[in-house]
């Protein structure tokens, strides 16, 4: 059985004035049933470890190059995440992919460098608009699965996500049982990789969740928590998530 986890995606918003939102967490972290993990820009990583070291929440990164050092301007290292406080990495999200061009083999060695640095990363996989109204979704999921996960990834060290692009910030979600179905579909496709292993990796779904619509999202099968992005950002809406897992 994977365990739950609510996981906040802040994206590129926040400043340090915006961690009282972290402050204001302490209840909902304290009375949680699931691991709870923020993502917030990279300037915030050490502050908010700070004031997570006094909870029980976790802080990842949003990206991590695949090199552990070197000629990479503007990049940041897996092992440098880990040297600020993070302890999980998001890896291959949709916003990543469009706009730096990340494709799955990069995903894969992103992966890869995460887990050398001693972090769990959670890799996003989701169709487009365009891929769904194909009739392709399935099929998008499982070769993103197959691209962007290294053979040798240990089940205690992954997390998927699956974020269909077109309910990204959009207020639009799938149907819950399009949400199960793909869910499902990874589950197998984990599963023939990995056999019972793959029921230890946790699988979010990600897009638009809100607590008006967590509650339902929680009860599909194979869903194990959230990926949220506008909604973790403020500690009452994401308190409220937290709550419904
Ligand atoms: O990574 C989380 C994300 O892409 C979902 O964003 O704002 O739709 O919850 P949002």
């Amino acid at each position: 059985m994977a365990r739950k986890i609510a996981a906040g995606n802040w994206k590129m918003n926040g400043v340090e004035a915006d961690l009282v939102q972290v402050d204001a967490l302490a209840e909902a972290v304290a009375a949680a049933s699931c691991d709870v993990l923020l993502c917030p820009p990279a300037t915030l990583i050490a502050p908010m470890a700070a004031r997570a070291g006094l909870m029980d929440l976790y802080v990842g990164g949003q990206s991590c190059h695949a090199a552990a050092s070197g000629a990479h301007t503007g990049d940041i290292s897996a092992g440098m995440l880990a040297d600020a406080g993070a302890t999980h990495v998001i890896v291959g999200h949709s916003e990543r992919r469009a706009d730096h061009g990340e494709t799955n083999e990069d995903v894969a060695a992103q992966v890869t460098a995460a887990i050398d640095a001693g972090l769990i990363a959670i890799i996003c996989v989701g169709e487009t608009e365009a891929e769904r109204d194909a009739e392709v979704t399935l099929n998008v999921v499982a070769s993103q699965l197959a691209g962007s996960i290294p053979t040798g990834a240990l089940p205690a060290h992954i997390v998927v996500a699956y974020e269909p692009v077109w309910a990204i910030g959009t207020g639009r979600t799938p149907t819950l049982e399009q949400i199960a179905e793909v869910h499902d579909h990874i589950r197998s496709e984990l599963a023939a990789r990995r056999g019972g292993a793959a029921n230890d990796i946790p699988l979010l779904y990600g897009g638009s969740v809100k607590p008006g619509n967590a509650v339902e999202i929680f009860a599909v099968s194979n869903v194990d928590g959230a990926l949220v992005g506008g909604a973790s950002l403020k500690a009452s809406d994401f308190g409220g998530i937290i709550a419904a897992l």
